[in-house]
């Protein structure tokens, strides 16, 4: 994906695609409309004049109904273009906000996964969700309004000096004085506000999706938000925050209010004082009466403006928020990808920490499966075993050394390729709220319902499926259809096999010991590894009896190798586990025969 060079509305009006022109037509008949709308007080000031000038016989005054038509079209008019202007700019808004939301969508997917460790989900939601709907609203209503407000100064201006120059600048005094408070309420130690409001906005949203996950166990331990410092400080960051911003802004916004609203104070007496040296009294009462019923609109202009102002603000912090995204470095492709000479998976000298960790998760880790070989890794928890496991499909970069799947580096290999290469079946595996067909068909979308269906078969799904009278088609995670652990990890099994890929990646999950489970699970594992190259990681010592080759991972080294039987015969580290293990049957065994 290219890099970003545009920013703000640039950027904006290039995703909007072929409806920027919508948005352009928005904004032109938004500024006529502002234009449009005044035009009325003109045609009032008009009737007042022919009122005047027939007084008291009004029947003379014969320009006063075409006058008081006329405000009456241009006032509809206006409202017509103001109408057609925001059906444009709704209508580019919504292609604006789909299109970010695609953006954002598929720059995801070519992060690596370490990008999602600094970014929670709550976070990322934020950053596409929210700032997708502010962008939309800024859009569909500010930005026409903006356009609008642009050329509204200048409208008003020439309005305010055709009449009585002196009058107008009258008039003007207050709208300075509130444009200096504006800009004090504004700048200053403000500056960055919007920055530091969405700041603790998305710290609060992260804090709030952390703490919904973790309700489960704060019932079970019977605590309380409070127990949840994060989040409790974050909602007393943000109302700390508005707090101090609202206090901050009292005195300016106050003296804003008064300066604006006393255009009275000053027109009032400027008028009495000028009106006693008018040549033309009758004229200047009538100029007099317009910048009256005139000034108001100016009020009214200005706190458009300055609303208009506080969007566009928050409206670009969040398109920068999703730009940053966007910019975010993707896995890096190779220039000239390299194809594998066999199905063999290395692992040479490799280093790797994970970001902001000061140890190492692997070091120095050399081994290598032959191609249609199995091998294990075994060890205790915390080991580095996922960790090894989730170098081969490139989930991270190692640090140093390499990874090599048939004689060529990971990070020279096409990503698509790479993965077409692999398939990797979690510790915890995640199902889609989807049917059970399209969670299987997830591995490969040309799939045929016979394929989907053997596959389920193989990976003894046919139980799972019986049980449910839509079979394939039972959507999971509705209508209070759950599968169990072991049920999920069958359909991840079956997952794994419809892809067919040569080399496998198992990450054995360890909480289902049912034995019926564990031994359909067991089955399942064995169609799927038939001729291929695998990696499992076990946590059943059971289940690595016949593999290749067993690698002990301790604080990310291979501490011992070999075979079930060698490894044994060498009393050390496996033979100890395979110990602790056999003693942990006979233990449930014995348990088992207690209930009798
Ligand atoms: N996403 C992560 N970010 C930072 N550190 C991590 C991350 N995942 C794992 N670690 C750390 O890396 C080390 C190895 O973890 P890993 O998950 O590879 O162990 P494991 O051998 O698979 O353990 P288990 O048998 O419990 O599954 C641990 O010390 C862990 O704290
Ligand atoms: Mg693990």
């Amino acid at each position: 994906m290219k890099k970003n060079d545009k920013k703000g509305i640039a950027w904006l009006l290039e995703i909007a695609g072929s409806h920027r022109i919508l948005v352009l037509m928005a904004c032109l008949l938004s500024a006529i409309s502002a234009i449009l709308s005044f035009a009325p007080y003109i045609c009032i000031w008009y009737v007042v004049r022919d009122v005047f000038a027939a007084w008291p016989d009004l029947s003379a005054a014969a320009g006063v109904t075409w006058y008081g038509w006329l405000a009456v079209g241009f006032a509809v008019l206006s409202i017509v273009l103001y109408f057609v202007a925001l059906m444009c700019s709704h209508l580019a808004a919504f292609r604006i906000e789909k299109n970010m939301r695609k953006e954002a969508m598929h720059k995801i997917v070519t992060l690596p996964l370490g990008f999602f460790d600094q970014h929670t989900s709550g976070r990322m939601r934020k950053i596409i969700d929210d700032n997708a709907s502010v962008t939309h609203t800024f859009m569909a209503h500010l930005l026409p309004d903006l356009a609008g407000a642009v050329v509204m100064p200048f409208a008003i201006l020439a309005l305010l000096f055709v009449f009585d120059w002196r009058l107008g600048l009258v008039s003007l005094i207050p709208v300075a004085l509130s444009i200096y408070y504006l800009k004090q309420m504004m700048g200053g130690d403000r500056a960055g506000t919007v920055q530091k409001y969405m700041d603790a906005l998305e710290e609060m949203n992260t804090e709030a999706v952390e703490y919904v996950r973790g309700i489960p166990v704060v019932k079970v331990f019977q605590q309380t938000v409070y127990s949840f410092k994060n989040f409790h400080q974050a909602i007393l960051d943000y109302k700390n925050w508005t707090l101090d911003y609202a206090f901050n802004c009292r005195a300016p916004m106050t003296k804003y209010t008064i300066a604006l609203n006393g255009t009275f104070v000053l027109l009032i007496p400027a008028g009495l004082l000028l009106i006693a040296h008018a040549p033309d009294y009758q004229g200047f009462l009538l100029n007099l009466i317009f910048y009256i019923l005139f000034t108001p609109v100016c009020a009214v202009m200005m706190n458009k403006i300055m609303r208009l102002a506080q969007g566009y603000f928050v409206a670009m912090e969040a398109v920068t928020r999703v730009t940053e995204l966007l910019d975010d470095e993707p896995l890096p492709e190779p220039a000239h990808p390299q194809q594998p000479k066999d199905h063999s998976v290395a692992f040479k000298n490799v280093s790797f920490a994970y970001q902001g960790s000061e140890d190492y998760a692997v070091r120095d880790l050399s081994f290598k499966i032959p191609e249609g070989k199995t091998y294990a890794l075994v060890g205790p928890s915390g080991g580095g075993k996922t960790t090894i496991a989730s170098l081969i499909p490139r989930f991270w970069d190692v640090q140093e050394g390499s990874v090599e799947v048939g004689g060529v580096d990971v990070r020279q290999m096409a990503s698509d390729h790479l993965m077409d290469q692999v398939a990797f079946v979690f510790q915890n595996a995640h199902l889609f709220k989807a049917s059970i067909l399209e969670n299987i068909r997830f591995a490969r979308p040309d799939a045929s319902r016979e394929e989907v269906l053997r596959a389920a078969e193989l990976a003894q799904c046919t139980e799972i499926l019986d049980k449910f009278p839509q079979g394939l088609e039972t959507v999971v995670g509705t209508d209070g259809i759950y599968l169990s652990g072991g049920e999920q990890q069958r359909v991840a099994l079956a997952r794994a096999i419809l892809k067919d890929a040569p080399i496998v990646v198992l990450d054995e999950a360890t909480a289902f010991a049912d034995p019926e489970n564990e031994y359909q699970i067991q089955r399942a594992f064995e169609k799927l590894t038939a001729n291929k190259t695998v990696l499992m990681i076990a946590h059943r010592l059971s289940s690595v009896r016949n593999v290749d080759c067993i690698l002990v991972i301790q604080d990310g080294m291979v501490k011992e190798q070999g075979t079930h039987d060698a490894l044994l015969a060498q009393e050390w580290l496996y033979a100890e586990m395979w110990q602790e293990y056999q003693r942990s049957v006979e233990w449930k065994v014995g348990k088992e025969e207690n209930y009798v």
